[in-house]
């Protein structure tokens, strides 16, 4: 039995993972493996609450699956895996859905940003973070490292744990999130977080020249508007993106330089779309090995979810029992209440 707390953390296959992923998740999960026993997913379930096609999912699972491991996520050292390859989530879920109001579901952020402007909202939508909770508590983990957009999502998970140990006795511990460095990185237009829906990304994948045509658009500070005015490197989010990429000594000097108008906007950028390209080559030459092999990515998948639905499997018969639900559980139960009289 693994002493180590426990990490659970997901991921939707939504499209081409960009920057915001990559520094927000990727390379956090990558580190976790060694201290924690931890949990990593791929959330399709989500994903399908919003527009896809079947074979259009299935690539960008697949996909998700060759960045990740490129990124350093070592499938050896935790268990990988996709949500809808354990079906424990999906049940789960269900039984959550009388923890919590749906008043409480329709006052999340991340619901009323999705579904403004939709002439029908489906229900998945709504229940999204049950799922979440479901996705976490099923695994009784003890952190979630995520960005900043899901601390509301993970209050809730623990107030699903609260009120479900209130009623059917303690089981579930209140998962802890875990936010950092690179919790909430900006997107090109540098106001609102880096992400799919909002056009603003750039994609970890890019090669250099998609890249520069990219980060070249980048809104930087806007007080400056010509070249000889002193820029401002603290409202900027080209150098907020060069802390990740690029050395402090060279950092220390595109500061001064912006301050001083001895550096140029394009310039700044240039450097940082050259260093962004440079620090994801390898990643994305393991893309490209890996993609040759799907088999053995397939493979990984496989044991990754083998070996979450033993845990889970584990998890559901003491809610079942909790609950009153199940074969074993109503066969006892019945014995005994027989046995009563
Ligand atoms: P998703 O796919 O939208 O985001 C995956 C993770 O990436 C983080 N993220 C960012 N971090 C920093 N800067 C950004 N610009 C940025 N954009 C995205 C998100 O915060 C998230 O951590 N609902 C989850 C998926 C999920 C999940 C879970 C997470 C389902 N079940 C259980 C943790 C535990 C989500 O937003 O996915």
């Amino acid at each position: 039995m693994d002493q180590r707390k426990r990490v659970f953390s997901g991921i939707q296959p939504t499209g081409d993972a960009h920057l915001g992923n990559y520094l927000g998740v990727f390379q956090r999960w990558a580190q976790m493996v060694d201290e924690y026993e931890c949990y990593y997913c791929i959330v399709d379930l989500h994903a399908i609450t919003q527009d896809y096609t079947r074979d259009q999912l299935m690539q960008r699972v697949f996909d998700l699956t060759l960045s990740l491991i490129a990124s350093g996520i070592d499938p050896e050292k935790c268990t990988l895996f996709v949500q809808s390859h354990v079906p424990q989530h999906t049940e789960l879920t269900w039984l959550f859905n009388i923890a919590v109001g749906v008043g409480d579901l329709q006052r999340m952020t991340q619901f009323k940003e999705k579904s403004t402007g939709l002439e029908s909202v489906n229900a998945g939508l709504l229940n999204y973070p049950v799922l979440q909770a479901a996705d976490i508590l099923l695994y009784r983990a003890d952190f979630v490292p995520v960005g900043n957009d899901q601390r509301q999502h993970l209050e809730l998970s623990r107030g699903i744990a609260r009120k479900w140990n209130a009623r059917f006795g303690d089981f579930f511990p209140e998962p802890e999130t875990l936010t950092g460095a690179g919790s909430r990185v900006l997107g090109l237009d540098g106001v609102s977080k880096m992400s799919k829906s909002k056009d603003n990304t750039v994609p970890m994948l890019a090669g250099p020249e998609e890249l520069w045509s990219r980060i070249r658009t980048a809104v930087t500070d806007p007080a400056r508007v010509r070249k000889n005015d002193p820029g401002n490197p603290h409202v900027c989010n080209v150098f907020a993106l060069h802390e990740f990429f690029t050395q402090s000594s060279v950092r220390a000097d595109i500061e001064i330089r912006c301050q001083t108008a001895n550096l140029g906007c394009v310039d700044c950028k240039q450097t940082l779309s050259d260093n962004v390209a440079e620090h994801l080559e390898p990643v994305r030459e393991k893309v490209a090995e890996l993609r040759a092999k799907p088999d053995q990515v397939l493979e990984i998948l496989a044991d990754g979810a083998t070996r979450a639905r033993e845990e889970a499997e584990r998890t559901m018969s003491v809610v079942c029992e909790r609950m009153g639900l199940g074969r074993k559980t109503l066969s006892e139960g019945i014995r005994k209440l027989t046995a009563q009289g």
